[in-house]
C-alpha cells in the first residue's frame, strides 16, 4: 500500500551504455570526482550510487553508474530495476553499440522513460546526428525527430552541457512526480554487497521508502544483522539514510546479493525467522537444480 507516499523524493538515474562511451567520466564530471582514474584498467565493475545537487533546481538527483562490458548483464538488468530514469550515454565517435541496445531494452522493459546523453561531442569525429539515426533503428525517437526523448550533447571531459543535462532530468522527474513516505521503516534494494577484510559484510543500499537507522534490524535476502555504521556516498558516517539515498550498511551477519530487497523488521527473532526460511529455501532450490 503506497496510499501514505505524499512526500517528493529525488529521482533515482541510472547511467547506462556501451562500454568506454564515458559514463562513470560523466558521473565524475557532474560529481566533480575522478572514479575512472582508480578502476583496474579504467574498466567499471561494480555499481557505484551516488548524490548531485541540480545547481538550476538545487534538486539532489540520485545516480547509479553501471558498467558497460557484455558480462555484466544482470547488473545493468539490476540497475533498471531500481532506477526512474535511464540515462543513457552514446559516444558520438562510436555510435549506438551492442550494449546500448541492450540498455534500451533494459530501459524499455522496465518502463522507464530515456534521456541520451550524446557523449564525447569534443571530438573531432563526433557525428551526433548519426547517433540520433541509429537511436531512431531502436525506436528511440529524439526530440529533433519528432518524438519525446530529450537527448543532450555533452563532454564529460570538457564539462560541456552538463547542468543541461541535470536539469533535463529535474524535469522529468517532476513529470514522474515522485512520491515517498520517510516515516516508516525502511525497504530498499541492496546494489552491490561484499565481505570487507577490516570491517565485515558491508552492502551498498539504495533506500526507498522509510528512513534506515543506526541500530535497526534489517534483512536481505538470507542475511540479517542489526546496522552497526551508515556511510554516505561522500564517506561520511550519518545516523540514517531516507527516500533515494544510496548508503553503505555495516553489520550484516554475512554480505547479501546484489539485489536482494532490504526491509527492517521488528526484533531479531523475526529476522531469524524469515532468513531461516529464505537460507532454507536457497537449499532446497540449489538441491533442485543440481539433481535436475
Ligand atoms: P565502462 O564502465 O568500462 O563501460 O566505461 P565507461 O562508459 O564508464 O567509460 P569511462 O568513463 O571509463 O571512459 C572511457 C574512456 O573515454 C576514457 O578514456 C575517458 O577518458 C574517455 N572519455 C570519457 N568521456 C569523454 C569525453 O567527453 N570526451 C573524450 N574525448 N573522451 C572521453
Ligand atoms: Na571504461
Ligand atoms: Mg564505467
Amino acid at each position: 500500500d503506497d496510499s501514505t507516499d505524499t512526500e517528493t523524493r529525488s529521482p533515482v538515474v541510472t547511467v547506462m551504455g556501451h562500454v568506454d562511451h564515458g559514463k562513470t567520466s560523466l558521473l565524475d564530471a557532474l560529481r566533480h570526482a575522478n572514479v575512472v582514474s582508480g578502476e583496474a584498467g579504467g574498466i567499471t565493475q561494480h555499481i557505484g550510487a551516488y548524490q548531485v545537487l541540480s545547481p538550476e533546481s538545487g534538486k539532489k538527483i540520485t545516480f547509479i553508474d553501471t558498467p558497460g562490458h557484455a558480462a555484466f548483464t544482470a547488473m545493468r538488468a539490476r540497475g533498471a530495476k531500481v532506477t526512474d530514469i535511464v540515462v543513457l550515454v552514446v559516444a558520438a565517435d562510436d555510435g549506438v553499440m551492442p550494449q546500448t541496445v541492450e540498455a534500451i531494452n533494459h530501459a524499455k522493459a522496465a518502463g522507464v522513460p530515456i534521456i541520451v546523453a550524446i557523449n564525447k561531442i569534443d571530438k573531432p569525429d563526433a557525428k551526433p546526428e548519426r547517433v540520433r539515426t541509429e537511436l531512431l533503428q531502436h525506436e528511440v525517437q529524439v526530440e529533433s525527430f519528432g518524438g519525446e526523448v530529450v537527448d543532450v550533447e555533452v563532454s564529460a571531459k570538457n564539462k560541456t552541457n552538463l547542468d543541461k543535462l541535470l536539469e533535463m532530468i529535474a524535469l522529468q522527474a517532476e513529470i514522474l512526480d515522485l512520491k515517498t513516505n520517510s516515516e516508516r521503516p525502511a525497504e530498499g534494494t541492496v546494489i552491490e554487497a561484499k565481505l570487507d577484510r577490516g570491517r565485515g559484510p558491508v552492502a551498498t543500499v539504495l533506500v526507498q521508502r522509510g528512513t534506515l537507522r543506526v541500530g535497526d534490524i534489517i534483512v536481505a535476502g538470507a542475511e540479517m544483522g542489526r546496522v552497526r555504521a551508515l556511510i554516505s556516498d561522500q564517506g561520511d558516517t550519518v545516523q540514517e539514510a531516507g527516500p533515494s539515498v544510496p548508503v553503505e550498511v555495516l553489520g550484516f551477519n554475512g554480505p547479501p546479493e546484489a539485489g536482494d530487497r532490504l526491509a527492517v523488521v521488528e526484533n531479531e527473532a523475526r529476522a531469524r525467522q524469515i532468513t531461516s526460511y529464505r537460507a532454507h529455501q536457497k537449499r532446497e532450490n540449489a538441491a533442485a537444480s543440481i539433481s535436475g
